[in-house]
């Protein structure tokens, strides 16, 4: 994946402007980056090219916990036809590091970020993706995922990585799918140094 220069200026002023810097900048550790990177190359390799006669274009996109806004960067910066992201993440801090972060895309109406409860907002994207499932309670995670529409391609990610904000981490990629109710298309699994982070897509 290549960031091209104007994008990699809008991510240093979303830094820079940041109440907390550095912990805007855990967004960009290695792990969390490179988890990033995978769903977007198995979105591409692996489900984009079987969905390339079926999907309706242009693609928009609903990223719950949507965080500072790198995974949307990154999609953006990618070979998915992408025409809007909305990023939803209930920490009001969020907002407007991940308009700057995509202030390019903000700048021409395909990107909106809005503070909300992913649990109480309605999606109809083609394709919704949650990468934070660790960070919300089963029941929580039922409630989120009974207002998803049948039709979307939904893409999950979590982990097994034990700390106190982690709520609901995984045992294992069996363990994610248990938890997760959604009939799975695609599974995988990715090693980092400090834990494994699961992911699956699939639909309603
Ligand atoms: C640490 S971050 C992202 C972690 C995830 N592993 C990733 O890389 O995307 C978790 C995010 O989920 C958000 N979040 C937690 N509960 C949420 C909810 N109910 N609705 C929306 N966002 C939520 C938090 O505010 C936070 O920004």
């Amino acid at each position: 994946m290549k960031i091209d220069l104007d994008h990699l200026h809008y991510w240093m002023c979303a830094i820079r402007e940041s109440k907390d810097p550095m912990r805007t900048l855990d967004a960009f550790w290695r792990g969390q980056m490179r988890s990033k990177e995978w769903l977007i190359e198995t979105l591409e390799h692996v489900i984009y090219p079987e969905r390339n006669k079926t999907m309706n274009f242009p693609i928009n996109v609903d990223i719950h916990g949507g965080w500072v806004g790198t995974l949307a960067s990154m999609l953006f910066q990618s070979a998915i036809p992408v025409d809007h992201i909305r990023s939803i993440d209930i920490d009001p801090e969020c907002e407007s590091i991940a308009k700057m972060m995509n202030k390019t895309e903000e700048i021409e109406g395909r990107f909106s970020a809005i503070t909300a409860d992913m649990c109480l907002i309605e999606s109809s994207a083609d394709i919704i993706i949650n990468t934070s499932c660790e960070h919300i309670s089963q029941g929580q995670y039922d409630l989120w995922l009974s207002n998803l529409p049948d039709t979307s391609l939904i893409v999950l990610q979590s982990n097994d990585y034990s700390i106190p904000e982690h709520i609901r981490p995984a045992d294992n990629l069996e363990h994610f799918i248990e938890q997760s109710h959604i009939k799975v298309e695609h599974k995988c699994e990715l090693k980092l140094p400090l834990y494994k982070r699961f992911m699956i897509i699939g639909r309603k």
